[in-house]
């Protein structure tokens, strides 16, 4: 049996090329050697109010995004989560087994939190149904950002306990981050991580941004007083834009920046930007053109990972003593 992959992205807001640089690019890089099963998370986009016909269309154009950005249908199973009943099956089991605190301690939770008025038990839920998402697949990597680290541990820690528990069942999950743009920042806020959700059309570049677009935010960008890049002492800003730069182009390098002016240097790295988004924008445009090719390959992704849910569904219940038919 080949080793398994599994990741997702939430269908809200815009993809951004955090995402892409810290998510998608590595499942292109990785999908050929692994069973790779590639998620669009709707259930947990809904732990916090979602326009329901906004949603649904957001699932579509998460899966497109998918397509264009590289992963091959061939060769991954794209699906998306609520379309396979196993996902909260397997989230109430494991939610039996963690402790209260775990949850209460993520700091995603606590920044989530903070900004609702009522705070919805799915919030506090949503890395156990991320852990399910996992373990429901008994995936061995999980490519993702640097930001969904903590909620990894979590996962491994909950495998952990359940097979302590109850005899081993789970799969260990490993944490796979990419080496370089594994947490890119806002452009007008280089302390901020790259968000779908914040607002300000500076803060992040989209992937399906225009050109020109993409060239004024980054030529916008924060940065620092100085006239030019020093490659010792780069600021914040800096080093961010030269990740993202080095990420979509391997000949951006620091020797190769060093002692450009800020004008020249945002120009090099929004030329990477957009040479490498462009082809992404064309081949979304074509898989699009077909509006049943996507809910195709929905379909053939669930199909084909169905029996594995099926089967480690039928093996924690027996695991825990429910009611196996
Ligand atoms: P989401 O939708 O916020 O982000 C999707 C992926 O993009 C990565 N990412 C970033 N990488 C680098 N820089 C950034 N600024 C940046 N912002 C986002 C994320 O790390 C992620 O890999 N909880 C997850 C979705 C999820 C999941 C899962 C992931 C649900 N179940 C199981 C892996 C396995 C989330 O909200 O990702």
């Amino acid at each position: 049996m080949r080793a398994r992959v599994f990741s997702g992205v939430q269908p809200s807001g815009q993809l951004h090329i955090g995402n892409y640089l810290g998510a998608l690019k590595s499942w292109a890089e990785i999908q050929a050697d692994y069973e790779s099963i590639f998620c669009i998370v709707d259930s947990h986009a809904i732990t916090v109010y979602q326009d329901p016909a906004e949603l649904q269309a957001k699932i579509r154009e998460t899966a497109a995004l998918f397509i264009a950005a590289g992963i091959d249908p061939a060769q991954s199973s794209i699906m998306v989560q609520s379309s396979v009943s196993g996902h909260a099956e397997l989230a109430w089991m494991l939610t039996c087994v963690t402790p209260l605190g775990w949850l209460q301690r993520m700091t995603q939770f606590k920044a989530k939190a903070e900004k609702q008025e009522t705070i919805g038990d799915g919030l506090l839920q949503y890395p156990v149904l991320m852990a399910a998402d996992i373990l429901l697949y008994q995936a061995a990597i999980v490519p993702v950002g640097e930001d969904q680290a903590q909620h990894l541990e979590l996962a491994r820690d909950i495998a952990q306990r359940f097979n302590s528990l109850y005899g081993e069942t789970f799969v260990m999950p490993a944490t796979h981050l990419p080496t370089v743009g594994a947490r890119v920042m806002g452009l007008d806020d280089p302390t901020q991580k790259m968000s779908k959700s914040a607002t300000g059309t500076g803060h992040a570049i989209a992937l399906l941004d225009d050109p020109k677009v993409i060239q004024k935010k980054i030529m916008r960008a924060t940065t620092d007083s100085l006239p030019a890049v020093d490659a010792e002492n780069m600021g914040a800003g800096v080093a961010n834009l030269l990740a993202i730069g080095q990420a979509c182009d391997a000949s951006i390098t620091r020797e190769s920046v060093a002692g450009m002016r800020y004008g020249d240097f945002k120009k090099r790295i929004a030329e990477a930007v957009v040479a490498r988004l462009q082809p992404i924008q064309q081949r979304y445009r074509e898989v699009t053109a077909d509006s049943s090719y996507v809910d195709s390959v929905l379909a053939a992704g669930r199909d084909h990972i169905l029996p594995f849910a099926e089967d480690t569904i039928r093996k924690t219940k027996a695991a825990m003593g429910l009611y196996v038919w």
